[in-house]
């Protein structure tokens, strides 16, 4: 069995731009950096930005996605609820309050290694209703370090100062943990003291003149005048970028080796 495993983490897909980049760069960077594999999050590969569904899942993993992880925007698609219960490789944050739809986390097979992946949500600034992150990662570890060692948090929030606290909250116990939400990257990537590697957002994969993905004219109304006038069209008009970290982790002590951060902007996709 490998020594050593390499993942690619990209953050929220946005529309049919996010897609397209995925579709492109995914493979490619596979290839390139010998990825064992990759997790996306897809909450806004909608047309229109809002969640995903079952057939989304499926052309996600058609790109090379082993597991797709979600956020707040879960929810947007009914259609998706069923596919939640039934699929094991499209997870939602563990932390909702029990009795919502879906699996937490993803136990997976990567080159004869069982590798963990685990979606948990952020409280600060956030309206949905949610249990305490940091109390259920405490007691989901319980359970999942009896499985493997190899485990890995998206951890989809608002607020840098929650994920950071998370970075470091679960420094040793995990492989790795990377934000999502914001669909802005950071460039904190880091290994933390205890090994486990870090970077507060991996950003988002959508269109570059845009906020968040979406129009800029749509969006500017929440701004300039009231919250609720705007409207949420996504951008579909290039450059488009893709972003996200490769790692690479030593499989005999779950610590990260190496992050780095990976942002390609590309100008000749058409959607
Ligand atoms: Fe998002
Ligand atoms: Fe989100």
């Amino acid at each position: 069995m490998a020594s050593m495993l390499r993942f690619l983490f990209i953050g929220d897909i946005i529309g049919a731009p996010g897609i397209a980049m995925f579709q492109k760069w995914a493979p490619r960077l596979k290839e390139l950096h010998r990825v064992d594999a990759t997790i996306v999050n897809g909450e806004n590969a909608m047309k229109n930005g809002m969640g995903l569904n079952a057939k989304i899942v499926d052309i996600l993993r058609a790109s090379g996605a082993a597991v797709v992880t979600t956020g707040n925007h879960v929810w947007d698609q009914k259609d998706l609820y069923l596919a939640l219960n039934e699929r094991d490789d499209v997870i939602r944050p563990a932390n909702y309050p029990p009795g919502m739809p879906g699996k937490s986390y993803a136990l997976i097979n990567i080159q004869g290694h069982t590798v963990a992946i685990v979606n948990l949500h952020g409280r600060v600034y956030s309206k949905d209703n949610l249990d305490c992150p940091f109390r259920t990662i405490d007691s989901l570890l319980t359970f999942l370090r009896t499985k493997t060692s190899l485990i890995f948090i998206d951890f989809h929030g608002d607020a840098t100062s929650e994920k950071r606290a998370m970075g470091m909250y679960l420094d040793g116990r995990v492989s790795g943990v990377y934000g999502t939400h914001t669909h802005i990257q950071t460039a904190d990537e880091m290994i933390q003291q205890q090994g486990t590697s870090y970077v507060t957002d991996l950003g988002g994969c959508g269109a570059l003149h845009s906020v968040l993905g979406m129009q800029f004219d749509g969006m500017l109304p929440n701004f300039l005048q009231h919250r609720k006038m705007g409207k949420f069209v996504v951008e579909e008009r290039p450059p488009f970028v893709l972003s996200g970290v490769l790692v690479e982790i030593d499989t005999q002590t779950g610590k990260s080796l190496k992050i780095e951060r990976v942002r390609i902007v590309d100008d000749e996709i058409q959607v």
